[in-house]
């Protein structure tokens, strides 16, 4: 089932995995998209003729409520709601360059503000005939690694409050599905790992996950891990406490 005629918000569309979703989705749906720079929301604009560009900087709530406020003013309906935007810091508590106050930052870009822009656009998501509310995980948000701590546990806060969010909105018309990817090659994953699938075979199979209505969906090497998990827990630990 395709995916058509719909209002969707997207989060961190100017990038990556958000970029294809938008690019993908915009033919046949209404994409609005939240980036933090006005210069990648232009050049998104010129890209694709007619999308509905809001500037916000994620790391600041006061920027996300008057975009969201905007937002819910230019589409009082809106079916779904994809929160993509994330940024992963990488050193260790212990490096000589780690950066106390990227703490504060990446906890707010990458649990606060998913949080909030639904609490946001709750009223605009309520009106749909069904809505949807995607948030964008990872491998990591079911077993940390050594590195990326806060954003582990981010990703791992996210996936405890999409399963209590969708218990609250079980008598409403939104459902709350999760995707937890595994690597996937963008800015964000430049220079680790390997075997990356690309942004654009992410972005397919997540928008095939949506048209289905899975609400766990695990991509690619994600199933593996969610099986070890189940089988022999202490061995998913040790592989991904490298990873
Ligand atoms: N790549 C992977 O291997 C991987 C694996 C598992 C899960 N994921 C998840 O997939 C999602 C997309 O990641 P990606 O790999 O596509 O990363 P990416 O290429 O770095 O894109 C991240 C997007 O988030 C936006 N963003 C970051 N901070 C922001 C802020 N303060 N305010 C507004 N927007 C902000 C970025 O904006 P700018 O363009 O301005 O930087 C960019 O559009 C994330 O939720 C990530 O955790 C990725």
């Amino acid at each position: 089932m395709k995916i058509k005629g719909k209002h969707i918000v997207i989060s961190g569309a100017t990038s990556g995995i958000g970029l294809e979703l938008t690019r993908q989705l915009y033919s046949d749906n209404t994409v609005i998209v939240i980036g933090r720079s006005t210069q990648k929301l232009e050049a998104l604009a010129e890209e694709l003729k007619g999308i509905s560009t809001f500037c916000a900087d994620l790391a600041n709530l006061d920027q996300l409520e008057t975009a969201a406020s905007k937002i819910v003013a230019e589409f009082p309906t809106i079916d779904m709601l994809i929160n993509n935007a994330a940024v992963q810091n990488t050193p260790k508590f212990t490096d000589q360059d780690f950066d106390y106050s990227s703490i504060r930052d990446e906890v707010t870009i990458n649990f606060t503000a998913p949080c909030c822009l639904i609490h946001q656009l709750l009223p605009a998501l309520l009106t749909s005939n069904k809505a949807s509310i995607i948030n964008i995980n990872s491998g990591l948000g079911l077993v940390p690694k050594t590195t990326s701590a806060i954003y582990c546990a981010t990703k791992g806060a996210l996936n405890i409050f999409s399963q209590s969010l969708n218990y609250q909105l079980e008598d409403t018309n939104i459902d709350v599905q999760q995707v937890f990817l595994e690597l996937v090659e963008t800015p964000m994953s430049q220079g680790r790992g390997s075997a990356k699938i690309s942004a654009k075979s992410a972005a397919q199979k997540i928008i095939e996950g949506i048209a289905l209505g899975i609400t766990e969906h695990n991509i690619g090497k994600v199933k593996l891990l969610r099986l070890l998990l189940r089988i022999a827990p202490s061995i998913a630990r040790k592989i991904m406490k490298k990873y």
